[in-house]
């Protein structure tokens, strides 16, 4: 028996498994059953490793259902195991990471707490929201980036002169990593988001530099697709040529694809932290590397 353990939560079993062949641990399945009151039940199939067990769930939608199963993987994992590792691919609640408006509670601040509670000693996300999220834990952490996979994806397309934006100031640096990987220009739009309705509109006016040039629009996470339809559909009209997007996680929420795709985006790529139609890009490597 290896003295590791994976214990794959049902939200990312696919990363589990490759993740267990590649650092060859022992795979434990879980099997879920979630009641008609929404309430989980789950049951673990495989041998625990006394020594070190890593929990492989992400925290997208049903974001509470898919924390709960996390939370309870840990402290299954932790009765048996001296060390737990949580490795939360796509990290639910990481944009609640401070008091926006008076009043909000920071969500982040209740997850660092339950996760050290239910008996983790470190946890390792991909492409977090910001690190200020991760600030909340006092366990250890771990954010890798899985823009190197994104970029090695994009190289192949094979574009001629792209250019890299980020549709707000807060994804510039990623915007710019992503550039260098690829060895071409970036730029940053400016976005503004209404923090009561999230309605988001692009502040940014003419952009002489898009015209006649493939796009490659990067961000940690498309969730409604509202950010990227007003990025696209301004840089439609500052006529570029083709427009792809490169994101971490694609939650994809209500039609948003459908939405993008009507915007003018040629392809989504985005990695498996979610799986999906767009999740062509697999991320379980660049956990591997920092186990
Ligand atoms: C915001 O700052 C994030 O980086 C994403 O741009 C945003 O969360 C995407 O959300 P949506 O797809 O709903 O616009």
């Amino acid at each position: 028996m290896s003295k590791l353990s994976i214990i794959a939560g049902k939200s990312s079993e696919d990363i589990a498994r490759k993740l267990s062949r590649r650092i060859k641990a022992n795979f434990v399945e879980s099997q879920i059953r979630v009641f008609e009151d929404g309430e989980s039940k789950i049951t673990l199939s495989g041998k625990i490793s006394k020594k070190k067990s890593i929990i492989v769930q992400s925290i997208y939608p049903p974001v509470d259902t898919n924390l709960i199963q996390a939370l309870s993987l840990i402290s299954k994992a932790k009765e048996i195991s001296s060390e737990v590792i949580a490795v939360i691919p796509y990290m639910g609640y990481a944009r609640q990471d401070r008091e926006f408006l008076p009043g909000e509670i920071v969500t982040m601040k209740v997850l660092g707490k339950l996760f050290k509670g239910a008996g983790a000693s470190k946890i390792i996300v991909i492409d977090i929201h910001s690190m200020i999220g991760l600030k909340h834990f006092s366990i250890k952490t771990k954010n890798v980036s899985a823009i190197p996979e994104l970029v090695r994806y994009v190289k192949k397309l094979r574009l001629k002169n792209p250019l890299v934006i980020s549709p707000d100031h807060g994804g510039k640096e990623r915007a710019k990593e992503f550039a260098k990987k690829l060895g071409t220009e970036y730029i940053a739009l400016e976005k503004k988001r209404d923090k009561k309705t999230g309605k988001v509109q692009i502040k940014t006016k003419n952009l002489n530099e898009v015209a006649n040039r493939d796009l490659i629009l990067v961000d940690d996470m498309i969730s409604t697709g509202g950010s990227i339809v007003k990025a696209a559909q301004f840089l439609k009209k500052q006529k570029c040529k083709k427009i792809y997007v490169a994101c971490t996680h694609a939650l994809l929420i209500n039609n948003a694809e459908i939405k993008i795709k009507k915007a003018g985006i040629t392809e989504i790529i985005s990695s498996n932290t979610i799986p999906g139609k767009t999740s062509i890009v697999d991320v379980s490597e660049t956990i591997a590397k920092v186990i």
